[in-house]
C-alpha cells in the first residue's frame, strides 16, 4: 500500500468488552482484561502499518455512572496495566500521552498516569494517546476557558491550540468496533473531517486482519475537506470549509 494511503493518525471505540465477556459467561472485567490485549495488539500493527498516532477510547466521562463494581475494576485494571506495559512500550518507542480530566481520579492512577508519561515522553516511533476520564464536550469546554483565560480572541485556530489533543494533527481515520454507529462524545472537535469506519467485530477480537479492513476502506475514500472533487491539496486546508 502506498504511504499516502496509510492515515497518519487512527483513533478507536473500543466497543465490546462487555458482550465479548458475557458470551463467554464471564465477568464483564473479563473482557476489560481481554481489552488490554487487544489494545496492545494493535499499537504494534499500527506501528508496523506506518501509523505516527493511535488514540483510544478508554474511559468516559461517562462511565463513572457504570456499576460501582465495574468502575473499581476498570481503575485497578487501568493501574496494574499501566505498571506492567509501560517498560516493554518505553522500550517499544512508544510514546503515551494521557488525554482527559485528571480531577476525580485515585492517586495511585494519577501516579501512573505521571510515571508512564513521564518514562516515555522521549519516544516518537508511535504516539499512544489514551483517554481516560475524556468526554468531547468536555475537551471544548475546557479549551474555550483556557482561551478566554488567556484572553485570547475565540477562534478556531485559538481552540484548537487549546485542546488536549493539539499536540498531534487530527485523527485521518476514527473506527468504532462493537457494532454501533455513534460517536458517543469521543473527539467531537479533531474529527470534523476524519473518515468513520465500524466494525462489528468486539474490540477484544479486533484482530490485524480487522485493522488491514478498516485501513483499505480508508485508502478508497476521497478526502474533500468542502472542496470539489479532484480540486486538490485537500489536506492543506481542512479548519473552516464544509
Ligand atoms: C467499551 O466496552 C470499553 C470500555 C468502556 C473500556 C475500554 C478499556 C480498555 C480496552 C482497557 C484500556 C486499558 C488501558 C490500560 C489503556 P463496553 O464495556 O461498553 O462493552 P459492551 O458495549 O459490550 O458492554
Amino acid at each position: 500500500m502506498p504511504p499516502s494511503s496509510t492515515p497518519y493518525h487512527v483513533a478507536i471505540v473500543m466497543d465490546g468488552n462487555g458482550r465479548w465477556a458475557s458470551k463467554r459467561f464471564l465477568p464483564r472485567i473479563a473482557g476489560h482484561k481481554q481489552g488490554v490485549d487487544s489494545l496492545k495488539r494493535c499499537a504494534c500493527a499500527c506501528d508496523a502499518r506506518g501509523i505516527k498516532v493511535l488514540t483510544v477510547f478508554a474511559f468516559s466521562s461517562e462511565n463513572w455512572q457504570r456499576p460501582q463494581e465495574e468502575v473499581s475494576g476498570l481503575m485497578d485494571l487501568f493501574a496494574l496495566a499501566l505498571g506492567r506495559e509501560v517498560p516493554q512500550l518505553k522500550l517499544d518507542g512508544v510514546q503515551l500521552r494521557f488525554i482527559g480530566e485528571r480531577q476525580g481520579l485515585s492517586n495511585r492512577v494519577l501516579k501512573g498516569i505521571e510515571q508512564a508519561e513521564a518514562a516515555t515522553a522521549a519516544n516518537h516511533k508511535l504516539v499512544l494517546n489514551v483517554c481516560f476520564n475524556y468526554g468531547g464536550r468536555w475537551d471544548i469546554v475546557q479549551a474555550a476557558a483556557r482561551v478566554a483565560a488567556q484572553g485570547l480572541e475565540m477562534t478556531e485556530q485559538n481552540l484548537s491550540q487549546a485542546m488536549a489533543l493539539a499536540h498531534v494533527p487530527d485523527p485521518d481515520l476514527v473506527i468504532r468496533t462493537g457494532g454501533e454507529q455513534r460517536i458517543s462524545n469521543f473527539l467531537l472537535w479533531q474529527s470534523a473531517y476524519s473518515e468513520f469506519f465500524f466494525s462489528d467485530k468486539l474490540w477484544p477480537d479486533f484482530d490485524e486482519a480487522a485493522l488491514d479492513q478498516a485501513i483499505e476502506s480508508y485508502a478508497l475514500r476521497e478526502r474533500r475537506f468542502g472542496k470539489v472533487p479532484g480540486q486538490g491539496d485537500a489536506a492543506a486546508s481542512p479548519v473552516g470549509v464544509h
